[in-house]
């Protein structure tokens, strides 16, 4: 009875499940703002944003803790001088997760999330909200939970799903809030940097899963959809439990920094597995390419990205300056016709191999996504069984239902796979071709089994590009302006 009063409300708009006379601890305090301004430098000269700024706001009502389960929103109202009704604006939802480590909200002590000087994304995350203001549209940066957050006690409270929970607890407030809060609630964009690209890419394939249920309600989560519009995802660390497959996929034959050669055999092992796990996906290369398997995805990264990446990029230069770069790599070949091609063999040995064996489930539990797998009380946990049966020596060890499930909570390409009817339609995928911290299958899978369910996708590889690339800003901020027809604000 009391569900079926809840969905009513809900279904009616309004979004708010509360007896009538009771506050709402979720309600966004629409006066409580101080105005701001920013200089944001556009291609077309620098432009003048005025807007409010809300800091702070806790988006559930039984936090873990406010500090990183709290959230701020920006609302421009005047650019260069000529006042913006964001009211319906698009909302940029930008995720400041780096390395799976917590987030903090309102600035200040460890674990800040991702700084404007930060490694890889900081500088860019602050561009594109910059620039989102710049065009009118509403600006949220949540804090959130990561595998770093540890009460006084001890307890971890942070580990996975925490971080997916929040985030999606923080879409949830603000379409509670439709109508309250300025901006379209239908036209939420999320975007983030690596670990943030793949949380944001999980908050774009896992709308309105019911899978979470129990951890919303658990933190006092609005009761309200959490399906988003589109989703931005800047090389993407996702697909955790097939990453390490993957990676051998790619760089099982390339040494080291160190020049050294990882473990022929357990390369080969992984190597094995990519195969019967790309089968398994039964995906279609666009553009006619067929299936897509471990033995022609060397052509189609080539092909479809990595050949035109390069003919851009050259393209883009002057003659001299192609000339200079062609001197110095003379493993491409080009023409004016046929643009830049070469082996794939060689372009990898131009990046060069960045993580050893395994890449992610390493067997020391040193690297982010084992401590991102780790509960309560033990901090770092195996969550394959390749690195499992290596560290328990036991040949037949598989990780158990609980991780499993945690495992899929974790990767968009489960809730794709599943085809999740709250997935969002539009996406834009980006990654450095130099950047060696996945296999780039996995953003590359990620464009195909969204293309193979007909969204509506944007992939570019940049040429050279390391991680946390941004390329084209400006192209991502009218992407959100097409994709959702707002005109107001430019
Ligand atoms: C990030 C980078 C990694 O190499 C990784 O394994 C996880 C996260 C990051 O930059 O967020």
């Amino acid at each position: 009875m009391r569900r079926n009063l809840v969905r009513m409300v809900f279904a009616a708009g309004m979004g708010v499940a509360l007896a009538s006379g009771a506050e709402d601890p979720l309600l966004f305090p629409k006066g409580a703002f101080t105005v701001e301004t920013k200089a944001v430098k556009a291609s077309k000269g620098e432009r003048k944003v005025t807007y409010r700024s809300y800091k702070h706001l806790p988006y559930v009502a039984k936090p873990v803790d406010k500090d990183y389960q709290s959230l701020d929103v920006n609302v421009p109202v005047e650019v260069d001088g000529v006042a913006v009704d964001a009211s319906q604006a698009p909302i940029l939802f930008s995720i400041p997760v780096g390395g799976y480590m917590a987030a903090r909200n309102g600035g200040g002590g460890p674990g800040g999330g991702r700084g404007p000087g930060g490694p890889g994304g900081g500088g860019m995350r602050t561009r594109n909200t910059d620039l989102a203001l710049a065009a009118g549209y509403v600006v949220v940066i949540p804090g959130v939970r990561g595998r770093n957050n540890k009460a006084a006690d001890g307890t971890n409270y942070g580990k996975a799903p925490a971080a997916i929970v929040d985030l999606k607890a923080a879409i949830r407030y603000l379409r509670h809030n439709a109508g309250v809060l300025p901006g379209n609630v239908e036209w939420i964009v999320t975007t983030g940097v690596s670990a943030g690209g793949a949380l944001s890419a999980l908050v774009g394939a896992s709308g309105d899963s019911a899978l979470y249920e129990s951890y919303l309600r658990e933190i006092g989560a609005a009761v309200a959809s959490d399906r988003v519009f589109g989703s931005a995802d800047f090389c993407p660390i996702l697909d955790l439990e097939h990453a390490d497959m993957a990676y051998e996929w790619m760089w099982g034959a390339v040494p080291g920094r160190g020049g050294q050669l990882q473990d022929q055999a357990l390369s080969k092992q992984l190597k094995d597995a990519f195969a019967e796990y790309q089968a398994s996906l039964k995906l279609r290369g666009r553009d006619g390419f067929g299936p897509l398997t471990a033995a022609n995805y060397d052509q189609y990264l080539l092909r479809m990205y990595l050949h035109p990446s390069a003919t851009r990029f050259l393209q883009a230069l002057t003659e001299e300056k192609r000339r200079e770069y062609l001197a110095a790599n003379q493993w491409i070949s080009w023409s004016a016709e046929k643009g830049a091609t070469f082996g794939f063999a060689e372009f990898l040995a131009h990046v060069g191999r960045m993580k050893s064996l395994p890449a992610f489930d390493d067997f020391d539990m040193k690297q982010p996504e084992p401590n991102e797998f780790g509960n309560k009380t033990t901090d770092s946990r195996h969550f394959t069984d390749f690195s499992l049966r290596h560290a328990s020596g036991d040949p037949k060890a598989s990780i158990d239902a609980e991780m499993r499930q945690l495992v899929h909570l974790m990767n968009p390409m489960y809730f794709i796979g599943q085809n999740n009817k709250g997935m969002a339609g539009h996406w834009w995928i980006r990654m450095g071709t130099s950047d060696a911290h996945t296999s780039l299958t996995v953003p590359v899978n990620l464009a195909a089994s969204l293309e193979n369910r007909k969204k509506n996708v944007s992939t570019v590889l940049y040429w050279d590009a390391g991680h946390g690339a941004d390329e084209d800003a400006e192209d991502f901020i009218l992407w959100i302006g097409k994709i959702t027809g707002f005109a107001g604000g430019k």
